[in-house]
């Protein structure tokens, strides 16, 4: 079989703010801490966290879009190319692709027809942009309206059909879905797994852990700004498979599985523990999770806690 390539690969991706507290004391937080995944061509690729995890931020390093106050350290590549600020500049929005979390990405002042279109005025990117409205369910006639003439639905249906106008090798799409009716959402979610099916690597962001299982390859789980585990869709089938107590809590949240809520919350980025992020909520503590836990391949698939496959690994 012919071997896929890596069209995105993140190596201990770190980001942290600096930030001033009472008057001139400097602080760094850290929000993200040594993130590592791949994404292959014809792969969809699901990350799956809870609010404040680092996802969007992860999406924004990518595409060299962090806010002025964050860095980032590590190494992103791009076809085992290592991307510098000035490499995301030139791909971005062309090769890679953001379908944004938040609808502030729309520029208030241009009717959605142009926006979709990037400017181009040729018949055939109409031709292809009211295409793309049919396909998301809007109506000709969106493309005169202007942002706030949208609802959030159709703003968000709009972000997306702004990503992909291109022919994107890279897809990254933040939470694409909220807000959008099951029907479209899974629409949305099947245009995502087609375009993978066609050689993209894609990379979706999201809350919802049912719709990701539905449709992508496998499943990031990160937590505490940090990765705890990497696992098949198929490992999902049963709680045993799954390599990190947290990724099992989540199992059990679902609704076919009891909808168990665990008690307790993710740590701020601020006040992240040393050592094993989720080790304040585990039921299995040891001496040695309050040390750096590494990231590591276990049963095919990416684990980050000491216990995966008996005592310390
Ligand atoms: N400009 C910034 N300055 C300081 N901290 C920031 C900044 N932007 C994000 N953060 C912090 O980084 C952490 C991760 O934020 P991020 O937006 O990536 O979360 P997320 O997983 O995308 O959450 P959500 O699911 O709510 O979209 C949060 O704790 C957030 O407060
Ligand atoms: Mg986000």
């Amino acid at each position: 079989m012919e071997e896929r390539k890596t069209v995105l690969s993140i190596r201990n991706l770190s980001v942290s703010f600096s930030q001033y507290e009472r008057g001139f004391h400097q602080k760094d937080l850290l929000a993200i801490k040594d993130l590592s995944l791949d994404v292959k061509e014809g792969e969809m690729v699901a990350v799956v966290g809870s609010s404040g995890s680092g996802k969007s931020l992860l999406a924004h390093s990518v595409l060299g879009i962090l806010p002025y106050n964050g860095t980032w350290t590590g190494e992103i590549s791009y076809y085992g190319e290592v991307l510098t600020e000035k490499r995301m500049k030139e791909l971005r929005g062309k090769e890679m692709v953001l379908v944004p979390q938040s609808v502030s990405y729309l520029d208030p002042l241009m009717k959605t027809g142009p926006q979709i279109r990037k400017g181009k005025k040729d018949e055939k990117s109409r031709k292809k942009s009211l295409e793309v409205l049919k396909r998301y369910g809007l109506d000709p006639s969106t493309e005169h309206l202007y942002p706030f003439e949208l609802s959030g639905g159709m703003t968000r249906r709009i972000l997306i059909s702004t990503a992909i106008m291109e022919q994107p090798r890279l897809v990254i799409a933040d939470e694409p879905t909220p807000g959008l009716h099951i029907d479209i959402a899974k629409r949305v979610l099947s245009h995502f797994r087609e375009m993978a099916d066609e050689g993209a690597g894609v990379l979706l962001i999201t809350h919802d852990l049912e719709l990701a299982l539905e449709a992508a390859d496998r499943i990031v789980v990160f937590y505490a700004g940090t990765n705890v585990e990497e696992a098949l869709v198929s490992d999902f089938q049963e709680e045993s498979r799954l390599r990190h107590p947290y990724t099992r809590t989540l199992y059990r949240a679902m609704p076919d599985h009891g909808f168990f809520a665990e008690p307790g919350t993710q740590p701020y980025a601020g006040n992240r523990p040393a050592g094993c992020p989720y080790a304040p909520r585990c039921g299995d503590v040891q001496e040695q999770c309050l040390k750096e836990v590494g990231y590591r391949s276990f049963r095919g698939g990416m684990v980050r806690c000491i216990k995966a496959g008996g005592e310390a690994g």
